[in-house]
């Protein structure tokens, strides 16, 4: 299987950080990029005990001056680049009317608006290699709305319908583009999501909703099974694989819930999903 020159977003832990060190651990050069250098212990440790090395260096998905100096050291030092893994996001959970617009903006700035940052930046590189690959890391909830998570609902959502579009403009190059969404699977995105300013705000119509919302969401992130390593390895697949595949739903989870969004009438499904998810 060729090599390929591979650079991920959002590697200080969860699925960029298993990827990168399973790739690196295949062959591939990888560049493992974080927002926050300090972060990096994680990452040494994992491709430490898989007796291999990554490039680590600093990336905000935000600041088109941090992703440029990446961009120009993948020019200089291969002159081309294979693989872009959009792979940074976080979560926003909150009511939409208990999100302040800016914590609404930042979602997207991150989730969406960093990858076609990336994506801009790193075109005429990626142009240069013969068989391309673009991953984005979307979400069941870029597929299915879902109570509680309108912004980080919004912002895999324009990530969809975008790669889409991408994808049909960028076959003429050869370059594929593909949406990999996840389930509900172990990483630190729990603990790194942010809840909106006023979730707790005593006088917010949403303040019993949004906690039994929460309170589930809790419950089920303590006993969902999703190994990530399997999302690592199925990014290793879709850059194997020749011609792959637009999207790959992952977990049982995920798979359930589009099974039952494409069926039920979406009024059922509406009920469903708020007894389900706020008992
Ligand atoms: N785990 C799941 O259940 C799940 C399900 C569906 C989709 N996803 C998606 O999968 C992707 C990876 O999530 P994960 O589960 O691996 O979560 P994670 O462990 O929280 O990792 C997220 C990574 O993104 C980074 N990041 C956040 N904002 C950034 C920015 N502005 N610039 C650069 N990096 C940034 C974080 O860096 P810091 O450490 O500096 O914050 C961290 O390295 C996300 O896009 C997420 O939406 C996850």
């Amino acid at each position: 299987m060729a090599k390929s020159i591979v650079l991920i977003t959002g590697c200080s832990s969860g699925f960029g950080m298993l990827s990168a060190a399973r790739l690196a651990a295949a062959g591939h050069t990888v560049y493992a990029t974080l927002r926050d250098l300090t972060k990096q212990e994680r990452l040494l440790k994992e491709t430490a005990r898989r007796g291999t090395e990554v490039k680590i260096l600093p990336l905000d998905v935000t600041d088109d001056a941090s992703i440029a100096p990446v961009v120009a050291r993948i020019t200089e030092e291969h002159g081309k680049l294979d693989v872009l893994v959009n792979n940074a996001g976080y979560g926003l959970g909150g009511a939409f009317e208990d999100l302040l617009e800016a914590e609404f903006r930042a979602q997207m700035e991150t989730n969406f608006f960093g990858v076609l940052k990336m994506i801009r930046n790193c075109l005429p590189l990626l142009r240069r290699s013969s068989a391309a690959k673009i991953i984005n890391l979307s979400s069941i909830a870029g597929l299915s709305g879902i109570p509680g998570l309108s912004a980080y609902n919004a912002s895999k959502f324009a990530l969809e319908g975008f790669s889409e579009a991408l994808s049909h403009e960028l076959a003429v190059f050869g370059i594929s583009v593909t949406l990999i969404e996840p389930g509900s699977y172990q990483t630190d995105v729990q603990k790194n999501s942010r809840l909106a300013q006023n979730f707790y705000n005593p006088d917010s119509p949403y303040l019993e909703y949004s906690k039994r919302l929460l309170a589930s969401t809790q419950r089920r992130v303590a006993r969902r099974d999703g190994n990530p390593e399997d999302i690592a390895g199925l990014i290793e697949r879709v850059i194997n694989t020749q011609k792959p595949a637009m999207r790959y739903i992952a977990g049982r989870d995920a798979r359930v819930l589009r099974f039952l969004h494409r069926t039920l009438p979406f009024g059922a499904y509406s009920r469903f999903l708020n007894r389900v998810l706020s008992r």
